[in-house]
């Protein structure tokens, strides 16, 4: 998607100025050809040289160094798309209103390339309302947002205003040059590793037969595809068709034996993992290669438990934080008490008999329990928009204050 795409890389005057190396790096890495377009604070934070090294070309600071009679206009007109990372406040504010007082300004307006904004400041500046309003008037007039995360910010702040990671940068670079349409992603999820699991397991009768249940896999799906887009790594373990078009590893299994093998292999290794999979709780026992003939008379089928995967998990010395699902029919108190006794985080209970709720239907009505037993009933929605209530009560319970 990068290579050959010719990118102008804009930097202005914040701490994160020093990520705009690496995310130049990335950028070259991926067969782009990057040029770079500097603020005069922003040398202050990354010299010049650095990027020259990487990129290949001195990068240009200003309108009258130049051999180029008009650098702003050569720069724009020549990219396939713009980014500008980090974004402070001011080139926010001066990108809003057209005010093109430096030479990186002035390439954002000489160009009609997709451009891509990076924030970066401290959380004050974020959230106040001018700054509010010129994010919004960014939006309005096609400009992609992509982020702030919270985290650490200069001087041992912490809050919401820290530039996204490079990696997410490339990502929304690649969607604004695929045309799709901007808006604002505020990559939440950066940085998180997560392990979901969908689907109804398999479990074989005889080669041919096997005991199954309704599952479809949708809302692991949903699940999987929201954290992704929040900027998440996401391996997605299911027993059911995975989601087109989003970027998450899948490991494809059957039986339960299989997903608890896929899922405690890779689980110490993610900071959240959600079970939505119907794991089967019974299997057959010894079970042959050749099909059960009628003729044979009525056969006598043994059966054995399955592994219990959320009980693996709960019982880690580090496990991540755990998200259970339970399918119950009619009454949730049976939610309520596996939320208190499975060692989980949160548990979310549906009454998969209700119209609307549960096995492959499109829509959800859930309700979320605590590990204290607190509970939070939510109405029927899209499972989407469940998925996206469930991350961010995830980020709520995992952000103190
Ligand atoms: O007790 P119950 O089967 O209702 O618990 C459901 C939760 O446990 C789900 O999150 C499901 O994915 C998980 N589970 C499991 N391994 C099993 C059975 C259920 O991880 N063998």
């Amino acid at each position: 998607m990068l290579a050959g795409r010719r990118i102008v890389l804009g930097v202005s005057g914040g701490v994160a100025a020093y990520k705009a190396a690496y995310l130049a790096r990335r950028l070259v890495e991926a067969g782009a050809v990057v040029r770079a377009v500097m603020t005069q604070s922003a040398g202050q934070f990354l010299g010049a040289q650095t990027l020259a090294a990487i990129t290949g070309e001195h990068p240009v600071e200003d309108f009258w160094d130049e051999v180029e009679v008009s650098p702003h206009t050569d720069l724009g007109q020549w990219a396939d798309a713009m980014v500008i990372a980090p974004a402070t406040a001011a080139t926010i504010a001066k990108l809003a209103t057209g005010l093109s007082d430096n030479v990186l300004i002035a390439t954002a307006l000489a160009t009609e390339a997709p451009l891509v904004v990076a924030p970066a400041m401290h959380t004050e500046m974020w959230e106040n309302a001018a700054t509010q309003r010129n994010v919004e008037t960014l939006l309005a007039d096609g400009v992609m947002i992509v982020g702030p995360l919270s985290g650490a910010l200069a001087g041992g702040d912490t809050g919401p205003g820290r530039m996204v990671e490079p990696e997410a940068i490339v990502a929304a670079l690649e969607e604004a040059l695929a045309g799709a349409p901007a808006r604002a992603r505020v990559l939440d999820l950066a940085g998180y590793k997560v392990l979901v699991t969908a689907g109804g397991t398999r479990e074989p009768i005889d080669p041919v037969r096997f005991i199954g249940n309704r599952s479809s896999g949708k809302m692991g799906n949903a699940i999987a595809a929201e954290a992704a887009s929040r900027g998440a790594q996401v391996t997605l373990i299911t027993a059911a068709a995975p989601p087109s078009g989003s970027a998450v590893d899948v490991v494809s299994v059957e039986t339960a034996q299989q997903m608890a093998d896929a899922t405690w292999s890779r689980v110490a290794d993610v900071d959240v993992a959600i079970l939505a999979a119907a794991v089967a709780d019974f299997r057959p026992t010894g079970v042959g290669d050749s099909k059960l003939r009628r003729g044979d008379g009525l056969p006598v089928i043994d059966i054995e438990p399955t592994p219990d995967i959320l009980a693996g998990i709960a019982a880690m010395e580090n496990r991540p934080y755990l998200v259970g699902f339970a399918a119950e029919t009619g009454s949730l108190e049976g939610a309520r008490r596996k939320a208190t006794e499975k060692g989980v985080d949160l548990l979310v209970g549906n009454d998969v008999s209700r119209a609307g709720s549960g096995f492959a239907t499109d829509t959800n009505e859930v309700t979320i329990y605590t590990s204290s037993g607190e509970s939070d009933s939510w109405p029927l929605l899209s499972k989407p928009e469940v998925a996206r209530r469930l991350w961010d009560r995830i980020l709520e319970d995992r952000t103190p204050g």
